[in-house]
């Protein structure tokens, strides 16, 4: 997996943004698993690997709310922008 910030090389951050760094990496990380899995999936017509498949892209998006359960309880901040701009979506897309 690609490293979008580095904080190994700084010995002043604190633990919680350790954590909280590879917690967004880690839900990178299952996003491009189903972005592969959904490739793959569409990619193939036998029903069993089809099945399989599918079963696994379902798990990896639990996967994604878990880490973004993670996320909001390290960053509440995030958890906050997050959900206002999920209410700007909803708010603009109900006309
Ligand atoms: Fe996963």
């Amino acid at each position: 997996m690609r490293r979008f910030f580095n904080i190994y090389d700084n010995s002043n951050r604190s633990n919680n943004l350790i954590t909280t760094q590879n917690c967004r990496e880690d839900i990178i990380g299952e996003l491009e698993a189903i972005i592969q899995y959904e490739n793959h999936l569409f990619s193939t017509d036998d029903p069993v690997a089809r099945a399989t498949i599918q079963d696994i892209v379902d798990e990896e998006k639990l996967h994604v709310g878990q880490l973004f359960g993670l996320l909001f309880k390290l960053d509440p901040i995030s958890q906050r922008q997050f959900e206002k701009g999920y209410r700007e979506f909803t708010t603009d897309n109900e006309k």
